[in-house]
């Protein structure tokens, strides 16, 4: 989207942007970091790996962004020895600049020798690239609403921007096509705790849960194809 960006700095000390014409950030001014790791991996990769032992992962990621939800899926794939098949959609890619301005490695110090976070986002787009033993990523740049797949997925990450921002992506048209696009008992997981989404989610068949939010949020959601 091509609106201007600033960094800023949120609770937990690590960074994102925010555009203020928006009004929306890329991530939780709660904690970058600590809420994109609650929400997707505890609740959404932990959650779906307690319950499937031994099968390879199948991730979609709406959308790609900072590429900070996707270096820790390929970290957590690599400390659970789990493998980890990941697609990831993004219309407006950022620059590899504006990546490396927000300085991630800093924060995972310890990964490093698996591989750096700025490393991680040089990854080419349209391309599958098996990048660790663990781990097999493809980045598309384009919408959501346009793709297509023959394949099936365990766990959507839906990560929008707010519908004040992007209504059309929470509407039940979109939420019939992650049912369509999810395996039986996969799951798709979201910060987003609005009636109005978890309405629209039960209404194209999903079992919908409430979770209790990651700090500074009081709930989010997982919803469960039968
Ligand atoms: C909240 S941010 C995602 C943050 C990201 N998961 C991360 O870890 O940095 C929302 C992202 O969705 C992208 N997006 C916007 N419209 C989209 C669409 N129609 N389909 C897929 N992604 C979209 C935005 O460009 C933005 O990068």
């Amino acid at each position: 989207m091509n609106y201007s960006k600033k960094q800023i700095k949120t609770e937990d000390g690590s960074t994102t942007y925010r555009m203020e014409d928006l009004k929306e950030n890329y991530h939780s001014l709660n904690g970058a970091i600590t809420e994109s790791h609650f929400v997707y991996i505890t609740e959404g990769f932990n959650f779906w790996t307690q319950k499937n032992k031994d099968r390879e992962c199948n991730i979609l990621e709406l959308g790609y962004g900072t590429g900070l939800m996707t270096y820790m899926s390929f970290l957590e794939a690599d400390r659970m020895n789990r493998f980890i098949n990941y697609t990831s959609l993004e219309p407006y890619p950022l620059t590899i600049e504006e990546v490396n301005l927000l300085n991630y490695d800093q924060f995972f110090e310890n990964s490093k020798d698996l591989m750096t976070f700025n490393k991680f986002s040089t990854i080419s787009w349209e391309e599958t690239h098996k990048v660790s033993p663990h781990f097999r990523i493809t980045k598309k740049k384009i919408c959501f609403e346009d793709y297509k797949s023959q394949k099936f997925f365990d766990l959507i990450y839906y990560d929008a921007f707010g519908a004040h921002v992007q209504p059309e992506l929470w509407e039940p048209e979109l939420m019939k096509k992650c049912y369509s696009l999810l395996n039986p008992g996969g799951a798709w997981v979201s910060y987003c705790s609005k009636g109005s989404v978890r309405r629209g989610l039960k209404e194209v068949g999903f079992s919908v849960y409430r979770l209790p939010g990651p700090p500074g949020k009081r709930e989010m959601l997982r919803a469960v194809k039968k």
